[in-house]
């Protein structure tokens, strides 16, 4: 008798036990086996486990807190002409903005949604095999606030903001009101599910700008370096656990779910004018409200339409079955 080769024993053994995986089951072993491979690898790459940023560095008070192009207005003639005195504290309201937010998308959008799953009250969600990983994320969440809440604490010292306030940011409001829509705790919860998920792919891009801008104030880059290397692991965690979420929901949830998926990247991309109108008037930047109504108007003119291309790959990346992709992109 010939012995059997490696792979024919592997045949022979596979042929005794469970049939072979399917296509998509395949793949959503990927994603399992991805956010074991990052829970696993947590202890030595999150920035939590680090020494903390030196707070003490260098502070160079003419360079700019933030980056120019990142301004709403920056190509107004009204901003363009503006005392240089106002344009950098504007700038220094950008990065504050831009910060606040960040807490805002930490404790208001990806934390409750860590906490859903945590609680297991996603359904078909499978809650313990995920657990330790979705609160190791939670962590590096609530260490983000810090990081930011410290370094945002110098610019607001350094340059007289202590008293800045802001309102709430669309992106947050937005998924509310999308939420009180809909009165049954199911529907809420994929909602901040999907918000969570989208925010999570996006967040890298938003701060890979800044953590790349070496021009600008040092500290500010760092945090922002900080914090982008954590999501970068968040980016790929956040896509497996969509793709898990949907495939553990009956048809009637994916439909509500993928739906759901295909709003918050509009909310994303606002330019946050209500916050910037607060901003500038408590910083009594000239004629202020006149450039803010002209930003507001030059929204309104261009049809604001969703960015197709990123959907697409989120929904190839969650294995969001073609029937119902195609009905949320054409909604
Ligand atoms: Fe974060
Ligand atoms: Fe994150």
């Amino acid at each position: 008798m010939i012995p059997l080769g490696s792979v024919e024993l592997e045949i022979a053994s596979h042929s005794q036990e469970a049939p072979p995986l399917s296509w998509e089951e395949n793949d959503l072993q990927r994603d399992h086996d991805r956010i074991e491979r990052l829970t696993d690898s947590w202890p030595s790459r999150a920035n939590v486990r680090k020494p903390l940023v030196d707070l003490t560095l260098d502070y160079d008070p003419s360079k700019p807190d933030y980056l120019i192009e990142l301004l709403p207005f920056h190509d107004h003639p009204i901003f363009q002409k503006a005392p240089e005195e106002y344009k950098q504290a504007a700038l220094s309201c950008g990065w504050i903005a831009y910060n606040e937010k960040t807490v805002a998308i930490e404790s208001k959008i990806v934390s409750p949604a860590c906490m859903h799953l945590i609680d297991g009250e996603v359904s078909g969600f499978p809650r313990h095999r995920h657990r330790a990983g979705i609160a190791q994320a939670l962590t590096d969440e609530a260490f983000h606030i810090l990081l930011v809440v410290q370094a945002t604490a110098v610019t607001r010292q350094r340059r007289q903001l202590h008293e800045l306030t802001l309102p709430p940011f669309e992106l947050v409001t937005s998924m509310q009101q999308y939420q009180e829509k809909h009165p049954e705790k199911w529907k809420k919860i994929l909602i901040q599910l999907a918000t969570a998920v989208v925010s999570e792919v996006m967040v890298s891009e938003y701060l890979s700008r800044l953590s790349n801008a070496f021009d600008i104030q040092p500290l500010n880059r760092i945090t922002t370096e900080i914090h982008r290397r954590d999501e970068s692991a968040h980016n790929g965690l956040f896509k497996s656990l969509g793709a898990v979420i949907y495939h553990g929901l009956n048809a009637r949830e994916r439909e509500f779910f993928v739906g759901a998926l295909s709003q918050p990247s509009l909310w994303f991309a606002s330019p946050e004018l209500d916050v910037w109108e607060a901003m500038l008037k408590q910083i009594g930047f000239p004629n202020a409200e006149r450039m803010i109504a002209d930003c507001r108007a030059q929204r309104r003119s261009k049809d604001i339409h969703l960015d197709l291309s990123t959907l697409e790959t989120l929904f190839a990346d969650l294995g969001v079955e073609n029937r119902l992709r195609s009905r949320a992109i054409s909604k």
